[in-house]
């Protein structure tokens, strides 16, 4: 490669500093950055130390108070509620304040946590940025997730205040929230000071007196605050994400070096100039809703659509293009999901072509693997380039992605193409040897990652490193498998921890077998995810019943169904378990669940050559036969 893009590249792994210092200057920043890197704590390294800014200002003010000001800085557009609302960058900027007024009075300030568990609407969008602009630390929890997950989440962010709303709007069901918030404060040791609630129409939540304070009259009672300034190197947020434990792990992310990238990849990645509409299709509780719906969009000047709805059933599958026309956007972000479930509605694109979608330029895909059938039928429909881009919750922002803003790249499909400039990315043995072109190994970057990737995991330095720094000295272990081509292009195929993607959610099997193995009746169990034409993957569970088990199988397959959905969340997609004699195991002891996956998928297998007793794979497949038949029918 000799081109723009390998141009960058270089620049970005040989020259960080002056790379990443120049793009710092698309920020304003208080006082400027001493230091572009800090490598003096490797391999917890800092980038801007000495910078001090602060995000709010350069998402909202730095607008507002332009020549942007009357611009739409979001547009709330919501089938299910049948509304759409624009909102200026100085009317965000001004509720924004107003909010932050809120939480102040609330005794929160710098480095105070507040957990966000809210349904997409813009007062989740305001909360966050009102945390912003107080220099206090947001934590947003997906609203799919159940109470014992935000239990959780409450314990290790210590949240001085909660923001949520009374309910969330699934399709055509309405999901109170208020109750699953106050039994996760049931469940939590610790205590929040006040929780504030966005009372929608749809439902009423009862208020706890002394506790619970309602969103608009608390609004109504403060001054707008103004936003603080804060060290490049401070938290702007804690996501958790699935780890290999039911303790998810929670992603640290900073301010400096996330504005400067979030602000870099808007332009050079996704090419998109202030002013024009930008569309994640995602949800803020999700890392793609932090970086493309919340962050980037707004620190570029851009407008940004939050939707509240489904790509199908609401009402239809063509809800993605009237979205498109209406709002004019020029770029969708999406998960490949999305598209599997218009294709499987819609699969000629009928409802396509009602709508003028000349504004739109790229549809940009991530989340999980983009199979090559959904891509290509993307293309053929939208006639537009697909870009499918490797990333997560960790590094905030694409690993590989084809750079529309440098350079396009010829697309090779089953390929997120190649490395984007800041991140050096290689195979490596379980030797932690590089290996040759094609060969598949574990995905690593070489240290130090760019801006805007976790700086830690919060409270638990020491997990950071056992989870992503010490198997591979140097390098950043991203847990997924693939192979690098001749041509640099990157293949992503699989994770090679417990993790599956579920509707591109991310979702830890080893979570859910610890409630499997909660359930009084099971001995024994394993959870795999099986491939689906719709999610990509589903979780399956086998379960092995104690000698004595008090209930039979079919009552403990709908128990153990139930409580993943009451321990984990409706996301986690539980609706198959099966009962087996026994399950297949090495010698050690270890269960076979690649084995299992392959019987499920009906894909050849090696009989592994450390297995126990092979003949419990024939009882497995006969088991799964039924299952897989009736979810997949053969042609
Ligand atoms: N609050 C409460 N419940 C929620 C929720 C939320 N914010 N989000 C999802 N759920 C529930 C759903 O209602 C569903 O419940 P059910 O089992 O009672 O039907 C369950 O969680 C699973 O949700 P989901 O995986 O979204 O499945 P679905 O059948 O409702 O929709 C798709 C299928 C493909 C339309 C949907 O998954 C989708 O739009 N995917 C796009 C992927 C995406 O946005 N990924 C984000 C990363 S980019
Ligand atoms: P999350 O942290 O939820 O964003 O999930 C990250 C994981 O999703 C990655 O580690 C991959 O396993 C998978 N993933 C995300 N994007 C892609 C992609 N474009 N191709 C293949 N896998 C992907």
């Amino acid at each position: 490669m000799t081109s723009r893009i390998a141009d960058a590249q270089r620049r970005s792994l040989h020259e960080p500093e002056a790379f990443w210092g120049e793009a710092a200057r698309e920020i304003d920043w208080y006082e400027a950055p001493e230091q572009v890197l800090d490598a003096s704590n490797a391999p917890f390294y800092r980038w801007f130390r000495g910078g001090k800014l602060n995000t709010c200002h350069n998402a909202l003010d730095r607008h507002a108070d332009g020549p942007r000001g009357e611009q739409a800085a979001l547009i709330y557009d919501s089938p299910v509620t049948n509304q759409v609302r624009k909102y200026s960058f100085r009317e965000l900027r001004d509720l924004t304040a107003r909010f932050a007024g809120v939480l102040a009075a609330h005794g929160v300030g710098r480095g105070d946590r507040v957990i966000v568990y809210m349904p997409m609407i813009p007062e989740a969008v305001i909360a966050m940025l009102a945390c912003a602009r107080l220099g206090a630390v947001h934590s947003v929890v997906f609203g799919g997730f159940a109470a014992p997950e935000l239990a959780t989440r409450i314990d290790d962010a210590q949240p001085t205040l909660i923001v949520s709303a009374s309910c969330g709007i699934e399709s055509t069901r309405v999901i109170p929230y208020k109750p699953l918030l106050d039994e996760a404060l049931s469940l939590a040791k610790h205590r929040p000071r006040a929780c504030i609630i966005k009372q929608r129409p749809q439902i009423s939540a009862e208020l706890a007196m002394g506790r619970d304070f309602d969103w608009d009259s608390e609004t109504a009672r403060v001054a707008a605050q103004p936003c603080v300034p804060v060290d490049a190197t401070d938290p702007l947020y804690i996501l958790y994400t699935s780890g290999t434990t039911g303790q998810p792990k929670g992603v640290v992310r900073d301010n400096g070096g996330h504005a400067v990238a979030m602000q870099w990849t808007m332009r050079h990645f996704y090419n998109v100039a202030p002013g024009e509409v930008f569309w994640a299709a995602s949800d803020v509780g999700w890392v793609v809703g932090h970086s493309y719906i919340v962050y980037a969009p707004l620190i570029n000047g851009n407008t940004t659509v939050l939707y509240e709805g489904k790509p199908v059933g609401t009402p239809d599958a063509g809800a993605f293009w009237r979205v498109i026309a209406q709002h004019r956007v020029c770029s969708l972000f999406t998960a490949p999901t999305a598209f599997r479930a218009i294709k499987k509605e819609d699969p000629e694109g009928k409802l396509l072509r009602g709508h003028d979608l000349s504004c739109l330029r790229a549809l940009f895909l991530a989340g999980e693997r983009s199979d090559p059938a959904t891509l290509a039928w993307a293309e053929t429909q939208l006639k537009v380039p697909v870009v499918d881009h490797w990333w997560q919750t960790e590094t905030g922002w694409a690993i590989v992605g084809n750079c529309l803003g440098i350079e396009p790249l010829p697309v090779k499909h089953g390929s997120p193409t190649v490395a984007v400039p800041g991140w050096d990315v290689r195979v490596l043995d379980d030797a932690g040897h590089e290996v040759p072109a094609g060969t598949t190994g574990s995905l690593v970057a070489k240290l130090p990652l760019p801006p805007g990737t976790l700086s830690t995991l919060w409270n638990a330095d020491e997990r950071f490193l056992d989870a992503y720094l010490r198997e591979f000295p140097g390098f950043y272990k991203t847990a997924d498998a693939g192979y690098i081509d001749a041509d640099g292009y990157v293949y992503v195929m699989a994770r090679t921890d417990d993790i599956i993607n579920v509707a591109g959610h991310r979702l830890s099997t080893g979570a859910m077998e610890e409630v499997l193995a909660g359930h009084p009746d099971v001995a024994e169990c394993a959870v795999f995810g099986m491939a689906d034409d719709l999610k990509g993957e589903v979780p399956l569970g086998l379960l092995v019943l104690r000698d004595g088990a008090r209930h039979g199988a079919e009552r403990v397959v709908s128990e153990v169904v139930q409580r993943v959905r009451d321990t984990i969340g409706p996301v986690a997609a539980f609706k198959h378990a099966l009962v087996v004699k026994r399950l297949p195991k090495t010698r050690s002891g270890k269960i076979l669940r690649g084995t299992m996956k392959k019987i499920a998928d009906g894909q050849p297998y090696k009989l592994p050559a450390t297995i126990d007793d092979p003949s419990v794979l024939d009882e497995i497949a006969v088991a799964l036969r039924p299952l897989t038949d009736a979810l997949k029918p053969r042609a």
